[in-house]
């Protein structure tokens, strides 16, 4: 049988490793998908470093629509990213009944259910593999290893370069501003690090793992989404105490007393041994929680060339398997029921129920822990430990570090509130959520 035929739309980063990996393991991979796969085709802006990357043997343009055209390509990889130019090709090529591979995680968080509802009336698989975690195959994990479990929770350190830079406040001791400097300075975060720092990014890859999970539509506009931009390296000192690291999670969470599912990105301290909290410098990992299986975890690079590439190929080899097959054996690609279970609202973050790290810079007065204490438990917040320390800003002051047991969000941030307004609680009130993941 001839090879499947393959255009790629962009060969920056991800693209020119999916044209290496493709290549290079040519053998192996046409044994796998029990027939070749070969780019035949690809579009970027710049079509000279297209060129040199692909030799004479591929056809290179420089205008995707030109891709889409060609009746012999059956796949079309995305690889520009945004939601621009990107959206309307994806469109295109499934208007067109090309299958698609995308790493775009932006583009699926915020459209994918426009998307997945054109590829299902199409007929066409939408693979992405390389969307979440880069190199490590969640997707497959959560659709395929793990589909007789009813999932219960999802948690992963889903960024490496806020990963990095935790590792670096934590290992140095440096501050957000400083760490994020050396970040960029070895290549971990680009010039503008807004979608990573801010959570953003997490967010996108959180909402999909969802999505999947609980097989709901892609929803990120109701995702809580915290960045790591306000972390002070003392609270990741005192957290380190307490036996406890500061992770940037992404987590989803099936709540049946509520009929909803939590869906956030923010700061979260993890016990110090959990193995998940010793995920150090821009390594990637996620904790899934299944009835069946228990817990499993899933490690490895997040990002870069050939990482990401890996699950760029994976998903063209299913999607080769299963074109080859006998077209009434098909098996649509797709995990999500749009309209199924839309009835199952991500929550807002007042309803999400988690504990707490508090420090609150106070007076060195007696009667300040007493009145703290009685405002929690009129709020029905209970103390798991508190530690009083010395405080940097001088002596008549105190570091006052408060570990909680669960609560609902709403109600921490009603005692919140009280606890600010005291004369003796001097600075605004540090709180960053706590997750035991067990
Ligand atoms: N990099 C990673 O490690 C990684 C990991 C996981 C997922 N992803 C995702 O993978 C996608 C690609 O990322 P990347 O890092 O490979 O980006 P990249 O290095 O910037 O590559 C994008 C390529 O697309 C080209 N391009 C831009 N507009 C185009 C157009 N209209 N038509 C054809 N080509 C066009 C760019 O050309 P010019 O350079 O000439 O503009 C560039 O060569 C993104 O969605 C990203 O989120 C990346």
């Amino acid at each position: 049988m001839k090879p499947i035929q393959v255009g790629l739309l962009g060969i920056g980063t991800v693209g020119s490793g999916t044209y290496k990996v493709l290549t290079r393991n040519q053998a192996e991979i046409r044994r796998r998908a029990g027939r070749g796969i070969e780019i035949t085709m690809v579009a970027d802006l710049d079509t000279a470093r297209a060129r040199a990357i692909v030799g004479e043997g591929v056809q290179v343009v420089a205008d995707g629509r030109a891709v889409i055209a060609n009746p012999d390509i059956d796949i079309v990889i995305e690889l520009i990213g945004g939601y621009g130019i990107a959206k309307a090709l994806v469109m295109e090529a499934i208007a067109a009944g090309k299958h698609v591979v995308t790493a775009n995680k932006a583009l699926l968080a915020v459209h994918g259910t426009e998307i997945f509802a054109a590829a299902r009336d199409k007929g066409v698989m939408v693979g992405f593999e390389a969307a979440v975690a880069g190199g490590i195959p969640i997707i497959k994990a959560l659709r395929e290893g793990l589909t007789a479990n009813r999932i219960e929770w999802i948690a992963g350190i889903i960024n490496g370069t806020t990963n990095f830079i935790l590792s670096e406040m934590r290992d140095k001791g440096l501050d957000f501003g400083a760490a994020l400097k050396d970040a960029q300075a070895l290549g971990y975060a680009e010039a503008d690090p807004t979608f990573d720092i801010e959570g953003i990014d997490a967010a996108h890859k959180a909402t999909i793992m969802s999505a999947i999970a609980f097989g709901t539509p892609v929803q990120f506009d109701k995702a809580h989404v915290e960045g790591i931009t306000q972390l002070q390296a003392v609270d990741i000192r005192y957290a380190e105490q307490l036996g406890y690291r500061i992770k940037l999670l992404g987590i989803t969470k099936r709540r049946d007393d509520v009929a909803g599912i939590e869906l956030r990105v923010h700061p979260t301290l993890v016990p110090a041994k959990r193995l998940i909290a010793n995920v150090e410098g821009a390594m990637n990992a996620v904790v899934v929680q299944g009835d069946a299986v228990g817990t499993t975890l899933y490690y490895g690079k997040g990002a870069g060339s050939e990482p990401t590439a890996s699950a760029v190929v994976a998903d063209l080899v299913d999607i080769t398997r299963l074109h080859t097959a006998d077209p009434d054996h098909r098996v649509p690609h797709l995990a999500f029921q749009p309209g199924a279970v839309a009835a199952t609202p991500i929550l807002p973050i007042a309803q999400v129920i988690t504990s707490f790290y508090l420090r609150l810079q106070v007076a060195d007065q007696t009667g300040v822990l007493a009145r703290i204490t009685t405002i929690l438990a009129e709020h029905d917040i209970s103390i798991d430990a508190v530690i009083q320390r010395e405080s940097a800003e001088g002596e008549k002051q105190t570091d006052l570090i408060i570990l909680t047991h669960d609560t609902v969000e709403g109600r921490m941030r009603d005692a919140l509130a009280l606890m600010q307004a005291l004369p003796t609680v001097l600075a605004p009130i540090v709180n960053i959520r706590k997750e035991e993941l067990s």
